[in-house]
């Protein structure tokens, strides 16, 4: 059915639950690989469960952010189309990450979430989401009390390259909280020792995980997580996913390239994007614009979202949906009757139970 142009404007509004029944869809169907060690096998049910949703769905989707290739594994990579393309549909950029923490679903732990971003045209923005062309970023990400107290007080704002101490000391001051009653969240890796050292020096409280970043820098915009900031070197296409769900919640994210070597570096010097090298980048520069939907579903337990449940006939899951114009903030949770319940795959296009 050709959507009239003048209802174009509210299209997210009438489209936007059915990306969380395609995150929803990736959950459910993944679930089944949580602690077998098949990691490519739980991306691959994911990616099969989001491909067949869009193929239910009456939009022209494009992927500008797909998944990271660091894994060389099963992924929906950027340039693929999702949806029916049906003449007239309403179109969309859209950034995804199928499962953020298949490291963690393959050992059955937690903190893995499934989730897009999208993005209808808008006039005066160019693009929406921003593929960046690192690997790794650095990140900083804080919530919306931190921005409303520092305005309050006339600060300006935290700055991503200020020294740790001091960025905790103004979190802890625009919080009202002791120092080592900040809550910080960052990925355990060997490249964040110093940083580590440098809280633990200054006294704030740690939270390392595993994997899975997108949730993390979410967190902080999140008051029931109980993080209030998360700090380190992750993803560049992870950032700007949690870009987009940030700016729904309010808060910021403030990220910076972060070659992983001097051949990276010489190489995106190469491609043009040496005047990118020291820029920080906000949430509004990777996520930009208004008409951005953000939906995500939790596979394991993260500080964000909680897992999918399988409880007797049913399967719980647990969702956020929300939009960047309205900065509604939907928390759905699903009761899948799994008597009844199917899930469309694009591997053979059809309904499979769970
Ligand atoms: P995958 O789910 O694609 O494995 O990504 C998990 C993740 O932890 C991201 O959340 C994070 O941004 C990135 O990997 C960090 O990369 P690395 O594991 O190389 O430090």
């Amino acid at each position: 059915m050709r959507i009239p142009k003048q209802n174009y404007d509210d299209i997210e509004r009438i489209i936007e639950l059915d990306f969380v029944r395609a995150t929803e869809a990736a959950a459910l169907n993944s679930l089944p690989w949580l602690g077998r060690g098949e990691k490519e096998k739980a991306d691959a049910a994911a990616c099969d469960a989001i491909r067949g949703m869009f193929d239910l769905m009456n939009i022209c989707g494009e992927v500008v952010i797909g998944e990271g290739i660091k894994d060389e594994a099963p992924g929906i990579f950027k340039g693929e189309q999702l949806g029916m393309w049906l003449p007239g549909a309403p179109q969309f950029d859209i950034a995804l990450d199928p499962i953020d923490g298949t490291t963690n679903i393959s050992k059955g732990m937690p903190n893995s979430i499934t989730c897009i971003a999208a993005a209808s045209p808008e006039p005066g923005v160019k693009v929406a989401l921003r593929d960046i062309p690192s690997f790794y970023m650095m990140k900083l990400a804080y919530g919306p009390e931190v921005i409303r107290s520092m305005k309050r007080s006339g600060i300006e704002t935290l700055k991503l390259e200020s020294p740790i101490e001091e960025t905790l000391i103004t979190v802890a001051k625009a919080l009202n909280k002791r120092v080592q009653d900040v809550v910080v969240m960052m990925l355990d890796r060997p490249r964040h020792k110093e940083i580590v050292a440098e809280i633990r020096r200054v006294g704030a409280s740690l939270r390392m995980i595993g994997d899975g970043d997108i949730a993390a820098a979410m967190a902080p915009s999140y008051p029931e997580s109980g993080i209030d900031l998360y700090v380190g070197i992750g993803g560049a296409p992870e950032a700007v996913l949690a870009a987009a769900g940030i700016k729904c919640l309010g808060g910021d994210l403030q990220c910076m390239m972060w070659p992983r070597d001097e051949k990276e570096r010489q190489k995106l010097v190469a491609e043009g994007h040496g005047n990118d090298l020291g820029r920080v980048f906000f949430a509004d520069d990777l996520a930009n614009g208004r008409n951005i939907i953000f939906a995500a579903t939790g596979i394991s337990d993260s500080a964000l979202l909680r897992g999918v449940k399988a409880q007797g006939p049913n399967a719980i899951t647990h969702s956020v949906l929300m939009r960047a114009k309205s900065k509604t903030v939907r928390f759905i949770r699903a009761w899948h009757d799994l008597q009844n319940k199917t899930i469309r795959l694009r591997s053979d296009n059809r309904e499979h139970r769970i």
